[in-house]
């Protein structure tokens, strides 16, 4: 707390936190764009957050991505957490393996002696393969649990930068374009008011599950993904923002 005085930021917390309508707004120095060490700070303070946030029983949906892999490798918990469950919020996205969903639920699952659980579904799956796999018992299982979770942890992506990583193909790049689309976070696309443009057909979490989850954790940062934050945070459902100071500043200028 005394060094967050020196640097002012709890200021920009209590901003933050009145501008976009949240429960709490944590923010770590610098700029995350430009140094690993800040984006690791702000995992760290991530993972404080979902620790603080868990009680007994507790499903927690995470979704991939870098920010989520470092918050993952700094979980920590003083007591084993037997009888908590992680799952990964949504089937494959076409990210590296590191930064997958399913890689970033084992993990912080074996890190506490908690539980979990792995999706195995593709990307690009025809509307009658995806029928016939979310028909199977060992899916389903697994989806509904997704489904039922109290948390969700997730981070914020550049629409762009999102569809390019996830190679999607020119047409939908466009059409993105087209639709305003500036942000990603869960496989679906936000416009500047916050409004869902585009979603990507895979399993696990939908929005209404977002919606009925009790504690939604956002952990992004960086200059380049202030715009990013504040569409997200406009959707208004995250009760809590984990970010460092650049994503902060750059977030209010598009209130
Ligand atoms: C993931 C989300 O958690 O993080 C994506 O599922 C988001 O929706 C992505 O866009 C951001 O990734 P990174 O690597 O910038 O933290």
């Amino acid at each position: 707390p005394i060094v967050k005085e020196m640097f002012g930021l709890s200021d920009l917390e209590e901003a933050v936190r009145q501008a976009f309508g949240l429960k709490r707004v944590i923010i770590v120095p610098g700029d995350s764009d430009t140094s690993d060490h800040i984006k690791r700070e702000m995992g760290r303070a991530g993972s404080r957050v979902l620790r603080e946030s868990l009680s007994s029983g507790d499903v927690v949906a995470v979704m991939g991505g870098s920010t989520m892999a470092r918050m993952a490798s700094q979980f920590a918990a003083p007591v084993q957490l037997r009888d908590n469950w992680f799952v990964p919020a949504r089937g494959g996205l076409g990210e590296s393996v590191d930064y997958q969903a399913n890689t970033i639920a084992a993990e912080l699952a074996k890190r506490t002696g908690a539980r979990y659980r792995m999706l195995h579904v593709p990307d690009h799956l025809s509307e009658e393969a995806y029928q016939t796999l979310m028909q199977e018992p060992n899916v389903r299982e697994v989806v509904d649990m997704i489904r039922s979770a109290r948390i969700v942890v997730h981070g914020i992506g550049d629409a762009l930068t999102m569809a390019r990583r996830r190679k999607l193909n020119d047409g939908t790049k466009n059409e993105l374009l087209k639709d305003g689309a500036l942000a990603e976070a869960f496989g679906y696309y936000f416009d500047r008011n916050g409004k869902v443009v585009h979603r990507m057909a895979t399993a696990g979490l939908r929005l209404e599950d977002i919606e009925a989850a009790g504690i939604v954790i956002g952990i992004a940062g960086g200059r380049s993904k202030g715009e990013a934050i504040a569409s997200v945070m406009r959707f208004g459902h995250d009760d809590v923002l984990v970010t460092d100071e650049a994503g902060a500043e750059e977030a209010l200028k598009h209130i």
